[in-house]
């Protein structure tokens, strides 16, 4: 059980380290629209960028419903995400590939 502990701890550590956050709203119409396949397109980019600044979170609502699927790079809000748009935001934004 301590083991966990310090893993979670080690984690969490790691996570406040990066520069900037995308953040995945995760409210049942985004995840319906399409942030249940982008939130796993993005686990997957920063697992073959291990040296990205990017560190990934989810939000609840935010509040643009109608315009989903939603995410947020840093303070700026992307709305109707697909895949593509993923793309573009990653590589335009994050300096990613
Ligand atoms: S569920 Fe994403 S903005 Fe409402």
């Amino acid at each position: 059980m301590q083991y966990i502990d310090i893993y979670n701890h080690s984690v969490y550590f790691y996570i406040e380290m990066k520069d900037l956050k995308i953040r995945i709203c995760m409210g049942s119409s985004c995840y319906a629209r399409g942030n249940a396949k982008n939130a796993i397109l993005l686990q997957e980019w920063i697992s073959a960028h291990p040296d990205t600044s990017l560190a990934l979170g989810g939000t609840l609502c935010e509040g643009h419903c109608k315009d989903g699927p939603v995410i947020r790079l840093g303070e700026r809000l992307f709305t109707a995400v697909d895949a593509l748009a993923l793309e573009e935001i990653l590589g335009d934004q994050a300096g990613g590939s």
